[in-house]
């Protein structure tokens, strides 16, 4: 595996993701962290970060002793680190440099194989490297700066710095660099697949289970889906999942989950619910009120329903590894936003050992394993939907009758999507009842009624969104399907906002 150390850098992930990609098991830990080197490290690469090398408490590790045991690559911040530590000089550049530049190679090198002269990267760094360290050459240039990419001569492992960043999308050739490191320098088997993770995990539950029992709340998402799936295939009937209906679930989604369940072979439970979230959620308008009690009461029925399944000791879930890297804060803690509510936060008291088989994985890996394990499409594909379900798309107070409302409207919205080929097209879509009505007529008659907003955004991870620009034509398609079918609807509106400054879901 590889090792990528995070200095604080918005791109760290980026790297985890492109060394996936070429098939290279990864982690990522904060710079601080203690680590072994074991057999199985084949290299490391220190991230970038906010900081400068100058700062007073500038983050640190000890470069010099792990590239006795390995190879290295620094980026960016990881390259002027490695720089400084080996005796060069770093200082502010004169100018800054952000975007786009082109690289002139002065070395031929087998980290650069395949890498075309002129090659388009992208820096991002206040700071640069003046001097290098003796025993380094200059791998490569660009127009403002002489030291682009530089390699360590000789020692016991190769050690390459970067100064731009290869893993972002606008460095053209970055990702066959990092390919090169991973194959040319470190020697790494490219046989980390999502073939090979679902044998490799499903052999270590079995081990790690052994003869007992788990239980796991299902929703109906990729992730748990995937999660139970791979626990099912290892210990089978043992698994215990548990899906409940909070009345708040998109239209027929209940059943239509169930039937895939039942498809896959998995041991599940479902839970009708509706009557004890309706009468929680009664008269509350507040969002995080609502959010509350959601979340409450799931936790109470899930307990309830563990009250039965006395052999479990294991609880399951579909956690996936952006919950799970530990931020690498420089900047102080971020405000709660929304409380979020999902599945996975069972309490810690119900004395259970956790099961979460997905830890590891990026979201699109997640996908890619259920495509292997043969999960329909459509499951795998699905937009994202919240925990609170529909409670946070209805603005104002709860009843059955709105729910039933938005669950029609937004039934033609995704149908809509899908018949004009939009719905993978968007990140995530939705509508919205909102608190208000207006005067409309339908044939000669006068009408009082509802409004939805219809929600679209483009996205690559939910934390920053577009509004997606969809046609005027599939627009004005849907505002008739929705007025034309569903009563007590008779406007239609479209959210132009993106995030930020407006989130995706409207509470
Ligand atoms: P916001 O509204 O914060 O949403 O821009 C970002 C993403 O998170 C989803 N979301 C939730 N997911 N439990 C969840 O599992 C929640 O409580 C929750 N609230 C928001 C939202 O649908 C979007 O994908």
């Amino acid at each position: 595996k590889i090792l990528i150390l995070d200095f604080g850098s918005q791109y760290t992930q980026l790297i985890a993701r492109a060394v996936r990609e070429a098939n290279v098991y990864c982690e990522i830990i904060p710079f601080h962290k203690q680590f072994e080197i074991t057999s199985d490290l084949k290299g490391i690469i220190l991230s970038g970060s906010p900081c400068s090398v100058n700062d007073e408490n500038a983050p640190t590790v000890d470069v010099a002793a792990f590239v006795e045991k390995v190879p290295v690559l620094g980026v960016c911040y990881g390259a002027q680190l490695t720089a400084k530590l080996f005796g060069g000089e770093v200082g502010k550049s004169n100018k800054r440099e952000y975007g786009r530049a082109h690289l002139h190679l002065d070395v031929q090198d087998d980290f650069f194989n395949g890498i075309s002269e002129g090659s388009q990267v992208w820096m991002s760094h206040s700071d640069s490297i003046k001097t290098l360290p003796e025993g380094f050459e200059i791998l490569a240039t660009t127009k403002s700066i002489p030291i682009a990419a530089f390699k360590k001569v000789a020692g016991a492992n190769p050690l390459y710095g970067l100064q731009f960043h290869p893993e972002v999308y606008h460095s053209t050739e970055g990702k066959k660099l990092i390919h090169n490191f991973l194959t040319e320098v470190c020697h790494c088997s490219q046989d980390w697949t999502p073939a090979s993770f679902a044998q490799e995990t499903i052999e270590r539950l079995k081990a790690e289970i052994g003869d007992a029992h788990v239980i796991m709340a299902l929703s109906g998402g990729v992730d748990s889906t995937v999660a139970a799936t791979l626990i099912s295939k290892a210990i089978g009937d043992r698994l215990h999942g548990i899906f409940v209906d909070n009345g708040l679930l998109r239209k027929d989604e209940f059943q239509q989950v169930l039937d895939i369940y039942a498809q896959l072979g998995l041991n599940v439970k479902g839970v009708d619910a509706k009557d004890k979230f309706y009468s929680g959620l009664k008269d509350l308008t507040d969002p995080e009120a609502k959010r509350k009690v959601i979340g409450k009461t799931f936790i109470d029925i899930f307990q309830e329903e563990a009250q039965h399944i006395k052999e479990a000791s294991f609880l399951g879930q579909g956690t996936i590894y952006p919950d799970v890297i530990e931020s690498t804060s420089v900047n102080g803690p971020s405000v709660t936003i929304k409380s979020h509510h999902n599945v996975g936060g069972l309490p810690k008291e119900m004395n259970l050992k956790l099961v979460e088989p997905l830890r590891y994985l990026f979201k699109d890996e997640v996908r890619r394993v259920g495509v292997e394990l043969g999960i329909p499409h459509d499951l795998l594909f699905r937009h994202p939907f919240p925990g609170p379900g529909l409670a946070i798309r209805i603005l104002g107070d709860i009843t059955p009758e709105k729910v039933a409302l938005l669950q029609d409207a937004d039934y033609y919205y995704t149908k809509a999507l899908k018949d004009f080929d939009l719905y993978e097209k968007v990140w995530q879509a939705g509508t919205i009842l909102l608190p208000i009505k207006s005067v409309g007529v339908m044939g000669d008659e006068r009408t009082y009624e509802s409004t939805v907003a219809l929600r679209a955004v483009t996205s690559v991870d939910g934390m920053t969104a577009d509004w997606a620009h969809l046609p005027y034509e599939f627009l004005s398609h849907v505002s008739n399907e929705i007025i034309n079918n569903v009563k007590g609807i008779n406007r239609v509106v479209y959210d132009i906002s993106s995030k930020p400054p407006a989130t995706i879901e409207w509470e």
